[in-house]
């Protein structure tokens, strides 16, 4: 297990962690900054913050540049059509709520809304509140044996009361591609809106939302390498359109009297309120930053880890793994054993890992646990931080057995 990541030790984050005899395998939950990122943010507070979009002084004005470049920026990551379909959020979580909430008028009582088993909560209670608020249908779909969403089953339950498709575009607990493609041209056949959760997706995969062919796609910039707070949801300028605004308040008002309003139109019209400015400018590092490496030798490395996890894990006896994971994560259990004693031994142990139902209660009750453990992995871990994690389990297992 000689691999080594060449990034490494551009995460001061991580070998602070090495420092404290800490193996960060939780990447899936947070990811460490690199330099850039922190140098970006220091370098913003340290030269003088600023409001945006309000103040006309040298300080406002150059923060207002900054931010609206990296909405540019990320316009063009993203490959949006423009850079008005990028709405700046507080995570991935506040972006499917802003859709929930905002798309609301577009529903009729016995409409449909069609998810997936596999939905994160982000993704799935702000569809279920929104369908019990306006007596909705939430039609779940089914997993097929490797846990991907079953295209038959799909194939019956996506049709002309389908008003609106979300779907997670990497799932945080099976590790596996969701079949976008497939699922999202049934949606659009019936003239249904499409959302993509890309919270995970977004880190191993750059994101092409005119590819997609999508309505909406939301994104967390702390899972992308870089600070919390900000999120980033795409919204394609037809479906924006239709959106009623949700939060009010500071700039995003055209024009306000005691008892009337007039809104923007997206994206300042649902930015309300000051944004998440520092986060903002360091979001736009932290892609400069991935922008610049290698992304083949990236996916090669992650891929080669991956392999690894995986091999040692199907190599311990009596351990579950959860379905078929394709990369970046692994999720297990092991019979006879708590998975709360498992995740205790091996944080003794040093070993940073997850344990619980990952945000995915109904998917885990379906497959019969209250919880797993799950080793996630990011660009920077290597051979070495997967050997410790082994080492530490095989003790904790021989304990526990
Ligand atoms: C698939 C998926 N969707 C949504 C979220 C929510 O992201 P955030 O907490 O950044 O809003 C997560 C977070 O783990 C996730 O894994």
């Amino acid at each position: 297990m000689a691999l080594i990541s060449p990034w490494r030790a551009d995460f001061p984050g991580i070998l602070a962690l090495e420092a404290e005899a800490q193996t960060y395998l939780d990447s899936a939950a947070t990811a460490q900054k690199p330099q850039a990122v922190l140098e970006r943010l220091t370098d913003y507070y340290a030269h003088g913050a600023a409001n945006v979009h309000r103040a006309q002084h040298l300080p406002g004005e150059r923060a207002t540049r900054a931010f609206e470049a990296v909405r540019e920026q990320l316009a063009g990551w993203l490959n949006a059509a423009d850079s008005r379909e990028i709405i700046f959020t507080r995570g991935t979580t506040e972006a499917v709520n802003l859709l929930a909430y905002g798309l609301e008028s577009q529903f009729q009582p016995g409409d449909e809304i069609v998810i997936t088993a596999l939905e994160h909560h982000a993704n799935l209670l702000p569809w279920q509140q929104l369908a019990q608020r306006r007596r909705l249908k939430l039609v779940v779909l089914p997993l097929d044996a490797s846990g991907d969403p079953d295209l038959a089953a799909a194939r019956a339950l996506i049709g002309p009361r389908t008003r609106l498709l979300a779907v997670s575009q990497l799932s945080n607990v099976l590790g596996r591609w969701t079949p976008l493609a497939a699922l999202l041209q049934l949606a659009r056949q019936h003239g249904a809106l499409t959302v993509v959760d890309g919270a995970q997706g977004a880190v191993h995969a750059r994101p092409d939302v005119q590819a997609l062919d999508c309505d909406f796609y939301a994104c967390s910039a702390h899972k992308l390498y870089s600070a919390e707070g900000v999120g980033v949801l795409y919204a394609r300028q037809s479906a924006a359109k239709r959106l009623s605004h949700w939060q009010f308040g500071g700039e995003m008002v055209l024009d306000a009297d005691f008892q009337q309003a007039r809104f923007r139109p997206a994206p300042l019209g649902f930015e309300a309120g000051t944004p998440a400015i520092g986060a903002v400018l360091a979001l736009g590092a932290a892609l400069d930053y991935l922008q610049q490496l290698d992304s083949a030798a990236v996916q090669a490395h992650e891929g080669a880890l991956h392999a690894c996890l995986l091999d040692g894990l199907r190599q311990r006896p009596g351990l579950r793994l959860l379905g078929a994971p394709q990369l970046a994560l692994a999720s297990f259990s092991v019979e006879g054993m708590h998975g709360s004693d498992l995740a205790h031994l091996l944080s003794e142990q040093g070993v940073c890992l997850r344990n619980g139902h990952h945000c995915a209660m109904p998917l885990l009750k379906q497959l019969g646990l209250s919880g797993a453990l799950r080793v996630s992995l990011g660009l920077y871990n290597d051979g070495a931080d997967l050997q410790r994690f082994f080492a530490a389990l095989d003790q904790a297992m021989e304990l526990l057995q």
